[in-house]
């Protein structure tokens, strides 16, 4: 039996910080009010020539530099980005004409702040599926570059960011996708969109400004309830009990949303990692940039069980639980 692995990682943040206090000159709000709402103390902006594929590149640096890892035969490119340089080419094809791999595929996926997760699910089924057998999954984010400063109810939020893992077939014993669960409640996309083409989503028109646009509450909301659902949906078919998970990584929406994720999972707060306090809500980065937190400050380590889980804009999810 062949398994899929997780043998590296690597991230990246743009170097400009915007602290509260920042915003407090741009829009009517304070440090408290978006520390107690949401945990978010600062988060990272790219530069005006910095780009996802950009992000991208330097956190795959990071982690050849830091694994010694070759990626010249990476035979798959996942990225999971909604702020792609261009809908097309992919961000995926920009990073692999920069390292030249050969026979190698390239998409990027987009399923919002569930990209990363809903993208190591897809380069699992490549992998087990035997069709490739080195993937580079990627989370990159320039968020910033499509939130509205004149909006306080969105700009406190979003920050920028990138996350690279290695995924690869392992032999039997090492590394282990232990399950796997996806939900999608599609009727309710309006409450959180980025308007490309349509002016409308179902019956519900839609701003058309190409900002990112939410329902907070109503987000705030299903987070709580239909995510902390498919959380133990996720357990149940990994057969584990909360207290058996090592690392839980939700996305990291806000401090509020994994305070009540694991109050309604039963998973201890303690075990929960976050990106969120110092890089905001990065989307599909967040997860990645958690981990690496914590891999670098040695504390998650080979052998632990990690219940990795995105969700957001879709509104979608996708978990997995896997063996680090
Ligand atoms: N500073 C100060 N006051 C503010 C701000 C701000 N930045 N933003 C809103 N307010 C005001 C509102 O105008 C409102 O005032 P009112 O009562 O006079 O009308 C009051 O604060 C409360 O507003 P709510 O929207 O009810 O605030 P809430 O407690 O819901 O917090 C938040 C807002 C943080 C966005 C919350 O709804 C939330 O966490 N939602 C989840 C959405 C989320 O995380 N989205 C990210 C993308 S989705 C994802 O990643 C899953």
């Amino acid at each position: 039996r062949s398994n899929a692995v997780v043998t590296a990682i690597g991230s990246y943040v743009p170097e400009r910080v915007l602290t509260n206090g920042d915003l407090e000159k741009l829009v009517d709000t304070s440090d408290e009010w978006i520390v107690q709402r949401t945990g978010i103390k600062e988060r990272r902006i790219a530069a005006d020539n910095q780009f996802a594929s950009d992000l991208s590149i330097a956190a795959v640096d990071d982690m050849i530099r830091r694994y010694g890892v070759t990626v010249e035969d990476v035979d798959y490119i996942i990225v999971a980005t909604s702020t792609p340089d261009t809908v097309f080419p992919s961000v995926a094809s920009r990073v692999q004409a920069h390292y030249g791999m050969k026979d190698c595929g390239a998409a990027d996926m987009q399923a919002a702040c569930a990209g990363f997760t809903a993208a190591i699910q897809l380069a699992s089924g490549l992998l087990l599926s035997g069709a490739h057998r080195k993937v580079l999954v990627i989370g990159a984010e320039t968020l910033s570059k499509i939130t509205d400063y004149t909006d306080r109810t969105t700009c406190i939020l979003f920050g920028d960011g990138a996350g690279a893992v290695l995924m690869e077939t392992a032999a039997d014993g090492q590394g282990d996708l232990l399950a796997a669960y996806a939900r999608t409640d599609g009727d309710r996309g309006h409450l959180l969109y980025r308007c490309a083409l349509s002016p409308a989503i179902g019956e519900h028109g839609i701003l058309t400004n190409g900002y990112i646009v939410q329902n907070g509450r109503e987000v705030y909301r299903w987070a709580i309830s239909e995510v902390a659902e498919g959380i133990n949906a996720l357990l149940d078919r990994g057969g584990l009990s909360p207290s058996e998970v090592d690392w839980f990584i939700p996305h990291s929406a806000n401090m509020r949303i994994i305070e009540a994720l694991c109050e309604r999972t039963g998973i201890a707060l303690d075990r929960a990692l976050s990106s969120i306090k110092h890089f905001g809500n990065t989307s599909a980065a967040s997860i990645p940039l958690a981990i690496d937190e914590a891999v670098k400050a040695g504390s998650v380590r080979p052998g632990q069980l990690m219940l990795l889980y995105g969700f957001g804009g879709g509104l979608t999810q996708a978990g997995v639980i896997l063996r680090w």
